[in-house]
């Protein structure tokens, strides 16, 4: 597909390829590393993991016995979002890359401006202190790219304020229904890619009605439909699947949806959690 060989390039040069292969939720041990291997087999070569996910080792050795280069393949982690301090970051960077396997990493993360179980918590102090560990390795060259995930545009400006450094990437939920308009305007105008995690809604997407329709009209699934909209958006899709058809069936996106197609879908605006 072409798509597997497209590229953005991100706002320091680096290029990352514009579908990224998800593991959220992918248990450790054989099905990540199943998950992984048949995506990189099916010509993936953007993969996305986190030590949240507690799957790094087996993203890290299934990369590895690929026998793909490890700079032909892009590679995200991402920092637990309990780690607000300067030396936690540096030291969990190099859990991440001992995990991994790997000697550097293309691109690292913070993963939510708060911890998961404080959520909302004012944590701008720690969020700058574990971007300046960041922004060290990434100017040692052990990182090539650096990013937040999940952060509002307030909590991307303290950053910016604090550190004089502009993220490379928002990495954010964003499907049909959720496409977080403020927070793509504030990033696009800002040159921050977003990544679009979860571009099927968990899955729940699948059933909106207007989506089913449209995969009709188009001769496509309703998960191509959800993945060529984040496309057609510039968003990044990290779609992810265990079974091997549905992650070949994710990158069969090469088409594009009409412009009234696409006020159509950007018109849903309901949870899609309501649609099941
Ligand atoms: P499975 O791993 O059993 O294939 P999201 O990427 O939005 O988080 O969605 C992931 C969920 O969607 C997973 O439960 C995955 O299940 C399912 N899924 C992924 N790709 C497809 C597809 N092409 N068709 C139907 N379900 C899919």
């Amino acid at each position: 597909m072409k798509v597997l060989n497209d590229v953005y390039v991100l706002s320091n040069g680096v290029k990352i390829p514009k579908i990224g292969f998800g593991t959220w939720q992918v248990p450790s041990g054989d099905v990540a590393y199943d998950s992984v291997m048949m995506a990189l087999k099916n010509g993936y070569r953007h993969i996305d993991t986190a030590a949240a996910y507690q799957n790094e080792a087996s993203v890290g050795k299934a990369i590895k016995d690929s026998g793909i280069p490890r700079e032909e393949i892009f590679v995200t982690s991402k920092l637990q979002s309990h780690i607000k301090t300067y030396e936690g970051a540096k030291e969990a960077f190099k859990k991440t890359l001992k995990e991994l396997d790997f000697d550097y990493l293309d691109l690292y993360l913070i993963h939510a401006p708060w911890p998961w179980n404080e959520m909302g918590k004012d944590c701008d102090k720690g969020n700058v202190e574990a971007f300046k560990a960041m922004i060290e390795a990434y100017n040692d060259g052990k990182i090539k790219a650096i990013g937040v995930s999940n952060f509002s545009p307030k909590d991307i400006d303290n950053i910016i304020n604090n550190l004089d450094f502009v993220p490379h990437v928002n990495q954010i939920g964003y499907f049909v229904g959720h496409n977080q308009e403020v927070t793509d305007t504030y990033c696009k105008a800002k040159n921050i890619l977003v990544e679009a995690y979860s571009p099927l809604a968990i899955g729940f997407a699948l059933k909106n009605p207007k989506v089913i329709e449209m995969a009709k009209q188009y001769d496509k699934t309703p998960a191509q439909i959800l993945i060529r909209y984040c496309l057609e958006k510039g968003t990044l899709p990290l779609p992810k699947s265990t079974h091997e058809s549905r992650i070949i069936e994710n990158t069969k996106v090469d088409f594009e949806i009409k412009k009234a197609d696409m006020d159509i879908l950007d018109s849903i605006k309901d949870d899609p959690r309501k649609w099941n």
